[in-house]
């Protein structure tokens, strides 16, 4: 598994006749499974049109430092911090000159500006204008401040001279740029995460349901993705915006949700269920809006709905499978219950008696039982406590 997969590479192309390889150069970064958005300076469009890029990288272009429809979108600061890598590829060296004073008379250089994320650039210049003392004192000073400089090599140019400032190969640039990141902790696992909470239909408008805001599964997906991991995200009705690269299945009731599960669970490595299931649900879903009567009360009568976890924990080859318990009382007893009769590997559990942590807030403080292991998460942010429950999911199971 490459060290960019789930990565999201900016790739900046500055003008110069190697702007040609950018092409191919977002398709490797593509192989890798890393996400690419492209920016182009001015010069960079006499090379290669905007339009051949946007198809290659399934994304709009950005060219205009003030273009009202980007700036609602992905403006300079959006695109700054969308980048987990910036990559200028072919820097020019107008752009390395301009890099180097920290000019932002475009948008390239100015999301440069903008980025806290690293940044490399892959020289392509006349070999005379790459041996220029300028040229070399910029690259000196641009080494400094720990930017990766990927090149250039030295061979016959476009222009006749022979000499160094040919751009790299675009496969050669991909794997200078995998070495800036280390491969995730779950690199190469599938993880499967049910979030949310189920709605059980009583009839066409009326349904029973929960608080739960899905908020701790989606920051698990998040954490999961940031590890490395292929995410599969199985979710309730939620307000919230799914992870852009957790693959997600929507559905609404507990059954729809249990199919998903045993569907996708089957081929992955880890099984996390988050959601807040519906125990219960109505015997009947009507056809037809159910009207008042002149009784007093009403009763729906319920049956009980498959327990997901349980049935996931149940395959013959089950995946690390992690459940939650939200309880009000004797929180370790009846955690260790579940956790033994649902045939779990681990179960977090929350005291949703507290009203600053739990449902629908953004903070979070859980006990984490395993058969053999306890660990506390002081109270934190329901990202943070994401990013440990994964370590420590990581750390349990076997690496490949
Ligand atoms: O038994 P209880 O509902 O308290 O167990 C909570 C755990 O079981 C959670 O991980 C929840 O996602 C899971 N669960 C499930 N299917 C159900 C009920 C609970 O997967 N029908």
């Amino acid at each position: 598994m490459s060290s960019l997969c789930n990565k999201q590479v900016l790739l900046g192309v500055s003008g110069g006749i190697a702007a040609y390889k950018s092409a191919e150069l977002i398709r490797r970064l593509q192989d890798t499974g890393a996400t690419v958005r492209v920016v182009m300076t001015p010069a960079a469009q006499h090379f290669i049109t905007p339009l051949t890029l946007q198809a290659l990288s399934g994304n709009p272009v950005h060219t205009e430092m003030l273009d009202p429809e980007a700036e609602a979108a992905m403006g300079h600061i959006e695109l700054a911090r969308w980048a987990d890598l910036v990559l200028v590829a072919p820097a020019s060296a107008d752009f390395i000159a301009r890099l180097t004073q920290g000019q932002g008379n475009d948008l390239l250089s100015t999301v440069c500006l903008a980025t806290a994320a690293p940044i490399a650039i892959a020289p392509a210049m006349n070999q005379a204008m790459w041996s220029a003392a300028s040229t070399q004192a910029n690259i000196s000073s641009l080494n400094e401040r720990n930017i990766s400089i990927f090149g250039p090599a030295s061979g016959s140019q476009a222009c006749g001279d022979v000499g160094p400032g040919r751009m790299l190969e675009p496969e050669e640039i991909a794997s200078a740029a995998e070495t800036l990141f280390s491969p995730g902790t779950l690199a190469g696992k599938t993880v499967v995460i049910t979030a949310g909470p189920t709605r059980e239909a009583i009839d066409p408008v009326r349904y029973i349901s929960n608080q739960s805001s899905g908020k701790m599964g989606y920051a698990i997906a998040e954490a999961a993705i940031e590890a490395g991991a292929r995410c599969i995200l199985i979710t309730g009705p939620t307000c919230l915006t799914p992870p852009e690269k957790a693959q997600t299945f929507k559905v609404t009731s507990a059954l729809e949700m249990h199919e998903a599960s045993l569907r996708e669970a089957v081929h992955s490595d880890i099984f996390i269920a988050s959601a807040a299931v519906a125990d219960f649900r109505p015997a009947q879903n009507a056809d037809q809006k159910l009207k008042k009567t002149a009784s007093d009360t009403m009763s729906i009568e319920l049956v009980k709905n498959p327990d997901i976890v349980a049935a996931v924990a149940a395959l013959e080859d089950k995946p690390y499978t992690v459940g939650f318990a939200a309880e009000t009382q004797n929180l370790e007893n009846y955690a260790k219950d579940k956790l033994r009769r649902k045939n779990l590997d681990l179960i977090v559990a929350n005291d949703v008696s507290r009203s600053d942590i739990g449902f629908n807030s953004d903070n979070n403080a859980v006990t984490i039982f395993g058969p053999e292991r306890t660990n506390v998460i002081a109270e934190c942010s329901k990202r943070q406590l994401a990013r440990q429950l994964i370590d420590l999911i990581a750390q349990e199971i076997p690496s490949e």
